[in-house]
This record gives C-alpha cells, structure tokens and sequence, in this order.
C-alpha cells in the first residue's frame, strides 16, 4: 500500500479559481479562491481490499451467543452464517481485527418514524437507518478507495453482477444463504417485493422512484440468488450505486407482503406504511444491530444481530459491539455529548459549536479525536417553481411567475452578500460561497464550470427595478408589478438547527435592504412541509457530492421531485429547458463507461445550475468527524459526507473497543426475540 494524501477536488489541488465564461460570452466573475481546512493523509486501497466473500475454515462467535446456542436458543453460528459470508479484510482496518462486546452510543435529533423503509419512513438519521438496512450494494467507503478502482460502487447484499454485451441487462447475485434477523431467509423474494410492490407501486413513498434504475427499466428474478434488470438504453457502472443505501435495501417480505394492500384486501397504503410503527420492536432487518427497546424522546437500544452475514478473517461474526445506543435529543447535542464523551460520534456539522468543540478536543486528556474534512456541507434557498402546487392566491401566482424569471434569481444572488453569511454562522476561516450544484469538496466540482453572482448590491437593485418591481407606495419595499402587493415571500425553514435560523435572519436583513420583504416561517418538519409543496422558498443545508447519489433530491428524475419543482394532482409541471439539459447529463453519468465523460458531464450540470441559479446557494462549511478515543478501527480520513454519510463510511460492523475500554452493556446477554 503506498501513502498518499488524498485531497478529492481539482479545486482543492488548486486552491485557484478559474474564469468562467457566461453564455453570452461575457466574462462571469470568478469564485474567490478556497483553501481547505483538510490535511489528512491516509491510505488508499483497492476496491478488492476491502472485503471479499469466502468460506472460512471456522466461525467464532460473541461469547455469550454461545451460551445461547448452547441452550438450545439458537442455531450454531456456522447455520446461521451464509456459506460465503462477506468477509471484512485485515489489512483495511486501522487497529486490525477487534474484541467481542461492549458499546457504541450515538446520540442523534431525529426521532424514528417507523421501520417500514420500504415504504419510506425514516428511522430518526444519524446513523439509525443504516444501523437496521443493508443495500444490495454500497458506497459509503468508497473513499478509501483509490480512484484508478472508482468503478462504480462496492458489493453488499450483492457479491458480483455482470452485463450482457451490449449493457441492456445487469444481472445482481446475491449472496446465498442470509438471513433476516428473525432467522428467516433473505432471497429473491425480497428482492421481488422491494420492486413490483414498492418502487414500482405508484401508491407507495419508496426511496428508489419509480424510474430510479431509469426510465422504463424492468427488473425479473431469474432464482433464489439472482435478478436481473433490463434497461431501455445501455447502462454504466453509475447506475448500480443507485442501489446503495438509501434506495437499494429490501425489506422483509415475510412480515410486510401480508400487509400489503396488494396482497391483503383488508390493508390500505396508509395501514401498510405504518405496518411497522416505531414502538413495535424489534422489527426484522438484515443490519448489524436490532432495535430492541424504544422509549420515546430518550433513547433506541439495538443488540447485535445474531444472524449478521459478516465475518473478520480470524472468522469472528461481526459486528465486535454487543450493543448500540441511540441517545434521541438534538444535532448539537450529538456535538456536545461526543465532545464531553458521553456520545461516542458525531458529525459536527454545526459551525457555530467549531471554535470551542475543537478547543476542547485539543487538549491532551480529551476523550474525543477530531478530524477535519473538506468543505461538503452547504445551505441554500430553494424556490417553488410550480405555478399551482401551493399556489393560494394571486399574490403567490405573480411570485411564482418571478421565480421562474431567470433575472430575478440572479438578482437575488446579487443581493446577497455570502460572506457575511458564512460569518454569521461562524466566525473564523470556515464558510465559503456557495453559488449552488456540487459543493467545494465534491470530486465532481469543477470551479472552471461554475458561474458566480457575487454581492453586489447596486446590480441588484438594478435588475429588479428593470423587472418592474420597483416601490410604488414609497413604503420600502417593492411591490409586485401585476398585484401590486408589496413584494413579501415566506421562507420556511427548520426550527431546531441554530445554523438555519442564523442564515435566515442574515437573508431576511440582506433582501430587505433591496426592497424585499421575507416573512421567515420555523417548521418542526421541514421534510413533511417540503414534499407538500406548500411553500415559496425553504432555506435548508442540502448538498450534493456525488451526482448518481439519491440525485432525485436535486434533478426532476421523476416527477416527485426535486421538492422545489412539484407536479400538480395530474402529473404537470414546465419543467425548464436547463431542467430537462441536466436530466440528460445524469442519463449519460449513468450511461457511460468513461470517468472523464462523466467528469465533463457533472460539470455540464455545476455550469447549468449556477449560471441559470437553480438555486440561491447561500455559504459552505467543512465538517469534523468526532470519535471517542476509544472506539478502534475508526479510519483516519473518514469524511463526514462523501459517497455516503460517516456513518456508512467508517464501517461501524468493525469498530470495536478494548475490553478495558468497554462501556457496561444496559441489556447484556440479550438478543432479539420474536414470537
Ligand atoms: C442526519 C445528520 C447527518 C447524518 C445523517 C445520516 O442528516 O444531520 O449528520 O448523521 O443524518 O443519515
């Protein structure tokens, strides 16, 4: 293995800027220059080196599931393990192969909706869903690997796949013989019902769209370990990280098919979707930890999984953790509490806490490492595009009608001044404009395609009075040129993240000094409000690093999204020309074979968006990945948000603490138990 410093971004390798050209020709101005706050050096491997699947010569097992197999309460390991397992690799660990028992505790803001995922409800985030599902493949780690390997995502649920020549047919193999957590067997039947009764099921919220594998594509099981999917187009090895978590992880059709309204005539897609609400616990599920106890507003307790289908190379099941916490209080207390070492993980991603969370965990005796990554979280205004969806009165019609007016959006970017913005969420060399599209510490961000509007109050000023919206009433602000309303715009945003609301005062001062009233609106569910559609602007952090991840969030893939561009009860919506420009370059990420067109077409899509302000990006931060000194196996260099979130990218099955070091167990001896 050789050392290398891995800096992902050409803009980062340059810290320069470069000039973009508009479409007119004229100069734009150019982003100022970023210096990244990230100097980690690590180790990059094969895609191979990570985990293969083989049979071991024997298996070893948490020593008190021993105890249990002995008392006739579970089957031997080696009956419960696949005949292959996936096989975790030494050489890929920081602290090598680990100890059996103890606790890993997070501490996260989300609270779980349910464990029906299949249908779309969340777990709470921070970790919790990916806690309980497992995808057919996977990507969170991906950046460890070396890029000559970034070929597409790594295996899971799937050990291989293959084409056909042409690349119309992807044929998935699953691993044989997993098992739910139950004990029942994971198969093609999962898989069956994940497709046709979920994704492919008008009626249900599932996380893959229906055209997520692509317009059109069809998807046959061909036996017990393989199904096969065939697209309209050829296809390339993008298009099999759509089956990464959050959008490629089955459930278990023998406990959630019967209460499917497909299959159940009693049932109805709202009893279906609530089929496994988040007191009914433990549900099946194919992760590494089950939830075992959930008291409301406190904590989510998981026991590992005795049936978990993966193994180090001395044969040990994993994960090495007996138990896993999920603390349910807020973000900023995931940041408090891992700095204090109650909570063993957080991504910092509050800028606010920065300056004194990293005092603290300078100093010598801190109980928590941190590491600094590059610049990937960013926060930005969206605006409604719909012309009816939300629509209440004349008033909204003529905003929405604006929204779409290319020189309005960019007026407002002219309006707002980001650097100020950046400091009001922390003071110091953290934040850096956001124009929109990739953030800076993507791989796919191209500052050469990126079209900047900075501040520039006057052009502002100018622009919107050129629009015809000038203050006709004297009063201070502009009014609307068709209501003559004075121009006021509500601009929802969440209510428990400081961060937000700090972003949203700076936008609510900056646009009235232009003439703009904002009339700032806190929700508790911002997800909810923002898939009614029942808004003008949200503010939000929403970045995108990876284009073929979850891209329905950013790009009008299906017509469910992205939130700011809804589709009305009859499936219509004008999309803009520059919409319809990006779907094609997201096809030709997902169709091609060659890393530079894809490169060349993800920057299609930065020039698309920041030049037509897709967006009105606001500021962009580095985030720190916090872990208790005592957790092992916690690679350096895990980035907080890259392919995946950390959570998916630090492997949490092979972290592991020395016996000395390991926190009593609240439900020790314990496993799940189903009736
Ligand atoms: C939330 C948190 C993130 C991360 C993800 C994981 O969004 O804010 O830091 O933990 O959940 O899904």
């Amino acid at each position: 293995m050789t050392r290398i410093t891995r800096r992902l971004g050409l803009a980062l390798l340059s810290g320069i800027s470069g000039v973009a050209l508009s479409t007119s020709g004229v100069l734009a101005d150019p982003m100022p220059p970023e210096k990244s706050l990230s100097a980690l050096e690590y180790e990059l491997l094969g895609r191979d080196d990570l985990w293969t699947y083989k049979s071991l010569d024997a298996y070893n097992e948490a020593p008190f599931l021993t105890e249990l197999v002995e008392a006739g309460k579970l089957p031997p390991v080696g009956e419960r393990l696949p005949a292959e397992p996936l096989v975790h690799l030494t050489d890929a660990m920081s602290d090598g192969v680990g100890e059996y028992g103890g606790v890993f505790r997070h501490v996260i803001g989300g609270r779980p909706e349910g464990w029906n995922w299949l249908a779309g409800q969340h777990q709470g985030w921070g970790g919790i869903n990916m806690a309980v599902q497992e995808c057919f493949t996977r990507v969170g780690p991906l950046w460890q690997v070396k890029a000559e390997d970034q070929s597409g995502p790594l295996p899971n649920l799937a050990k291989s796949w293959d084409w056909n020549d042409d690349r119309t047919e992807l044929t998935m193999h699953l691993v044989e013989g997993i098992r739910w957590s139950d004990g029942d067997p994971f198969d093609t039947e999962d898989v069956a019902f994940w497709w046709d009764d979920n994704v492919q099921d008008d009626n249900v919220a599932s996380r893959m769209s229906k055209n997520g594998m692509g317009e059109g594509t069809t998807m046959e099981v061909l036996d017990d370990s393989s199904f096969k999917f065939t697209f309209k187009e050829p296809q390339g090895p993008s298009r099999i990280q759509s089956l990464a978590y959050i959008q490629g992880c089955p459930g278990p059709a023998h406990i959630l098919k019967p209460q499917h309204p497909k299959h159940n005539a009693d049932a109805t897609y709202d009893s279906y979707r609530t089929a496994q609400t988040a007191d009914m616990v433990p549900p099946v599920v194919l992760g590494p930890f089950v939830p075992v106890v959930h008291r409301p507003d406190e904590i989510v307790i998981m026991r590992r999984n005795p049936y978990y289908w993966k193994v180090d190379e001395a044969g040990n099941q994993l994960p090495y953790m007996n138990e896993m916490h999920f603390k349910l209080t807020s973000w900023s207390d995931r940041t408090t509490q891992a700095v204090a070492g109650t909570g063993d993980f957080s991504n910092m991603e509050n800028p606010g806490n920065y300056v004194e969370a990293l005092k603290q965990s300078q100093a010598e005796d801190a109980p928590t490492k941190a590491q600094f990554g590059p610049r990937v979280l960013a926060w930005e205004i969206e605006l409604n595009y719909s012309d009816t969806v939300g629509v209440e009165d004349e008033v909204d019609k003529e905003l929405r009608g604006l929204f779409r007016d290319k020189d309005f959006r960019v007026a407002l970017n002219h309006a707002i001044d980001r650097d100020a913005v950046g400091q009001s969420i922390a003071r110091g060399p953290f934040s850096y404009p956001y124009p929109g599209g990739f953030s800076v510490g993507s791989p796919y961000y191209d500052v050469e395609s990126t079209v900047y509007y900075p501040f520039d109050k006057a052009k502002a000023m100018e622009m919107l009075d050129a629009l015809g919206i000038t203050d006709t009433d004297g009063n201070g602000t502009r009014n609307l040129p068709g209501t003559g309303a004075d121009i006021e715009i509500d601009l929802t945003y969440d209510n428990g993240e400081p961060t937000d609301k700090k972003q949203v005062d700076a936008v609510v001062s900056m646009l009235g000094d232009v003439g703009i009233r904002i009339l700032p609106r806190a929700v508790d569910d911002l997800d909810a409000l923002a898939d009614s559609g029942n808004f003008n602007m949200i503010e939000r952090r929403h970045h995108w690093l990876v284009p073929t991840r979850e891209t329905c969030e950013y790009i009008p893939l299906s017509l469910g999204c992205p939130d700011w561009h809804p589709a009305d009860a009859d499936g219509n919506r004008d999309l803009f020309d520059f919409e319809v420009e990006m779907v094609d370059a997201v096809d030709l990420i997902q169709q091609t074979w060659d890393p530079a067109e894809a490169a060349a077409a993800a920057s299609k899509i930065q020039k698309l968006w920041t030049e037509n302000a897709y967006t009105i990006g606001l500021t962009q931060a580095p985030a720190a990945l916090l872990i208790n000194k005592r957790i092992n196996n916690a690679h350096p260099g895990t980035p907080v948000f890259m392919f995946e979130w950390a959570e998916d990218g630090v492997v949490r099955e092979r972290l592991w603490a020395a016996s000395d070091d390991q926190l009593d167990e609240l439900l020790e001896g314990q496993v799940p138990e189903y009736e």
